[in-house]
């Protein structure tokens, strides 16, 4: 259509102005793809009905069987590292990792039989013989439930300083008189969390919140091969010289405790660490306008650890380093730097 000179307010010449038509209230996307039907299957002889795309775990858990799982996160990509919940499935050569096996129909599935049974208790043993799961949450109760016995590979043989430093295949032979472990001295090199890889079960769980499932930081990833194989930074460099954002949601995905936020992890080492002393209070982030959920626990009047909750829509257990680490400011006493 022609429009008026702005200026002069007579007809623009030669101007041809167009209305442009109405933008899309959103990017259109592709049509929906037809709702795929339900899978009927069967858990331990009870019939159970999963959405499509659930996995034998899902299920496992609709048919309300408890399988105990390790690196297996609600959040994360499965890595089946652990083998903790492998179940037995009619007609499958071996046993599958309930956790990222996808429900079939018609598919039987058995989780208590001797095979599975004797699996995890031979995979627990061999856990719990070379890594230190003392404080690792239900780990005592689930290696009590299959009789694991770590000791009888022998007592633990003393720790190895040098772990950063094995090279990428070579073998060290066992004496035979004891247990080779992973311990080896805890990592403190910054303020925000402490890494003891003694702890460590590589679930890569870690790894994958660094990486593509969450933080996109890269910072660390898995070194060696083999029994020697660890979590490190780039050539094993101080957290303070890698690329860690210090976001922590590595420390929240960590089941066993190899990783622990600094304040809680002098707690423990000093005696001090008391649940039963603690209360838990869901808030919001005050730093910034993504209003993240905060779960704090406080002990003795001090805020001794932040998490956030799986659930939340948004954060889905994410933080950055402020919501996470960034709470000292409202602790009672003097602050760091502050004039005697
Ligand atoms: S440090 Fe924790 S989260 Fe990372 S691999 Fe080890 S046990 Fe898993
Ligand atoms: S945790 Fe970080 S991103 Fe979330 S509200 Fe706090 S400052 Fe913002
Ligand atoms: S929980 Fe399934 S393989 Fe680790």
């Amino acid at each position: 259509m022609n429009r008026s000179d702005p200026w002069s307010g007579g007809p623009a010449e030669g101007a041809v102005w167009f209305d442009p038509p109405p933008r899309a209230a959103k990017v259109p996307g592709p049509p929906p793809s037809p709702a795929r039907p339900p899978v009927a299957l069967s858990v331990d002889g009870r019939e159970v009905r999963v959405p499509a795309g659930a996995t034998v775990l899902d299920a496992c858990r609709v048919a309300g069987v408890e399988t105990p799982t390790l690196c297996f996160h609600e959040t994360l990509t499965p890595v089946n590292a652990c083998r903790v919940c492998v179940v037995e499935v009619a007609g499958a050569r071996t046993l599958v990792p309930a956790c990222s096996r996808q429900a079939e129909a018609g598919m039987q599935v058995k989780t208590d039989t001797p095979r599975v049974r004797c699996s995890r208790k031979v995979v627990l043993e061999l856990l719990a013989s070379s890594v230190d799961l003392r404080i690792a949450p239900g780990m005592a109760e689930t290696m009590a439930r299959y009789g694991a016995s770590p000791g009888r590979f022998g007592p633990p043989a003393p720790d190895a300083a040098d772990r950063d430093a094995r090279e990428a295949g070579h073998h060290h032979a066992p004496d035979g008189a004891a247990a080779e472990t992973v311990a080896q001295p805890v990592k403190a090199d910054n303020d925000c969390y402490v890494r003891d890889y003694s702890k460590c079960v590589l679930c890569y769980r870690c790894v994958e919140a660094c990486g593509t499932d969450a933080q996109n930081t890269f910072a660390i990833a898995v070194a060696g091969r083999g029994f020697d194989a660890r979590i490190s930074t780039e050539w094993a460099r101080p957290l303070t010289d890698s690329a860690c954002v210090y976001c922590g949601n590595c420390v929240a995905v960590c089941p066993t405790g190899a990783l622990m936020g600094k304040t809680e992890h002098d707690l423990r080492a000093a005696g001090a660490w008391d649940p039963e002393r603690q209360t838990c209070t869901d808030t919001i982030c005050p730093y910034c306008g993504v209003g993240c959920s905060l779960s704090l626990t406080v002990q003795d009047g001090r805020i001794v650890r932040a998490a956030s909750p799986v659930g939340a829509d948004i954060t889905r257990g994410n933080l950055c380093i402020k919501g996470r680490f960034g709470w000292g400011h409202v602790q009672p006493g003097p602050r760091a730097g502050d004039a005697p």
